[in-house]
């Protein structure tokens, strides 16, 4: 490949890349037996497609399923933290993708890596957070004209994209692979529970065991993230502004609080909600010494770090690898100063201070996405401008999928069953 093609930090990281790509494999059956698929029967031939995804040993897996089905295929980070320089280097030197990503890059040069991918001219595109999307339909516009579709990974991004809908500027179909079943139901919540409890522990080495650690916005990932922090032995607080689940967290067995009184006695903060400002100056005056925060939500605008940098009287920066530490002026009632930790710049903790979701989670994802990019490539007359389902049957394809490579049987409904059910005469 052509160095101009590519932008990574360095390619001789390729072979330890390669490994990791390999070990993630193992954990990804069905998206195996689909790039098996793929590779014979070629439904991407001299398509180009561009992605905006985590560059993680996971998506290299669905990148290979991709370039299998003939795709010429550029890729590019969709968060400034998450990349994987070796598997970066691994997926030019290995497997033919055209990367544009490196670990820690600035604003300009993420911006510039998404332009690489947009003059790819792209006729299918996948994005996780819109970002892609975004600049398709903004400075680089001229680029957008071959695209059949897109797919969309995850919750803002399709906040995001229904936004540009209702003000009718959305320029092309997407599909809306984070509201699929078989995503968020395990995804957001046993992916992002799982791994943001362990980027949190990585990064700081702290016991999760009788800490008080709150988390804000009890959707599918805070719902995931909850659980495993309970289960590490943490007494839990849960914030939300949504009643029903605010219900739900009380009746999962946690203690309820608004954000401004869980402030004054958590240790350890996660935010997962997609909205801004949740954790803000007033929260952080009444924090306690030593408390911990950090972000799982998709942009690092969750907590109002602007605001705690005003309020601190000096910043030392990586006082451990990607741990911040704020000096504030002591509580009420407290004395001197306090010190306040902030984990990855509150970028999503679980890829900047871990690896990301778990494979075998990802298996499912990722799996949605090659399975819906070629369900749109097949049909593209079934996608009007706007937001769309993935379809039902790729849905349910891909959870028997997975209960197989599981190992795992389930009942089939009977005929006498099947009647029952569509019969609205039987009763008792
Ligand atoms: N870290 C990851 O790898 C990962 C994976 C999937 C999704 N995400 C991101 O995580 C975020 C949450 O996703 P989700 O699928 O759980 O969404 P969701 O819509 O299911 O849940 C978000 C919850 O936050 C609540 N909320 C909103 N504002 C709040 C506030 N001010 N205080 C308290 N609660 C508030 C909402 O009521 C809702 O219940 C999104 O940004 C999504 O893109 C991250």
């Amino acid at each position: 490949m052509a160095q101009k093609d590519y932008d990574i930090k360095d390619i001789s990281l390729a072979a330890e890349g390669k490994r990791r790509i390999l070990w993630a494999e193992r954990q990804m059956p069905v998206l195996t037996l689909i790039r098996q698929r793929f590779a014979k029967e070629k439904p991407f031939r001299g398509k180009r497609m561009s992605a905006c995804l985590h560059v993680t040993a996971e998506t290299a897996n669905l990148a290979r399923a991709l370039r299998a089905g003939g795709a010429d295929l550029a890729l590019c980070a969709s968060n400034p933290l998450s990349t994987q320089d070796d598997v970066a280097a691994s997926l030019v030197k290995d497997f033919g993708v055209k990367v544009h990503a490196i670990c820690g890059e600035s604003r300009k040069r993420y911006y510039q890596h998404i332009a690489a991918a947009c003059k790819h001219t792209p006729c299918i595109t996948m994005d996780d957070g819109a970002d892609l999307v975004n600049a398709l339909h903004t400075n680089m516009k001229q680029y957008s004209k071959d695209i059949i579709a897109s797919m969309e990974e995850t919750t803002t991004g399709v906040i995001r994209l229904k936004a540009m809908a209702k003000k009718g500027i959305l320029q092309f179909p997407v599909i809306a692979v984070n509201d699929a079943n078989t995503k968020h139901f395990f995804d957001n919540r046993y992916g992002t529970g799982q791994s943001s409890i362990d980027g949190i522990i990585r990064a700081t080495d702290i016991l999760m065991a009788g800490k008080r650690v709150v988390v804000v916005g009890y959707g599918w990932c805070g719902r995931g993230i909850a659980t495993r922090a309970r289960g590490a032995g943490a007494n839990v607080i849960v914030c939300e502004v949504d009643p029903v689940r605010a219900l739900e967290a009380v009746m999962d067995g946690y203690q309820v609080l608004p954000i401004a009184q869980a402030a004054k006695v958590g240790q350890l903060f996660i935010t997962a909600t997609g909205n801004i400002n949740v954790i803000d100056t007033p929260h952080f005056k009444n924090m306690q010494d030593g408390a911990i925060l950090c972000n799982s939500g998709h942009f690092n605008v969750e907590i109002n770090l602007t605001g705690l940098a005003k309020m601190a009287k000096k910043i030392n920066r990586g006082v451990r690898e990607l741990v911040d530490e704020y000096i504030l002026p002591a509580g009420p009632g407290g004395k001197g100063q306090k010190r306040i930790y902030v984990l990855a710049q509150g970028r999503l903790v679980n890829l900047a201070c871990a690896e990301g979701h778990p494979a075998s989670v990802m298996d499912m994802s990722f799996s949605l996405q090659a399975l819906s990019a070629e369900y749109a490539m097949k049909h593209p007359d079934r996608f009007t401008i706007g937001i769309h389902r993935v379809p039902e049957e790729v849905d349910n394809l891909v959870a028997r999928l997975k209960l197989q490579a599981m190992g795992i049987k389930i009942d089939k409904l009977t005929a006498e069953q099947k009647k029952y059910l569509a019969s609205s005469e039987l009763g008792t």
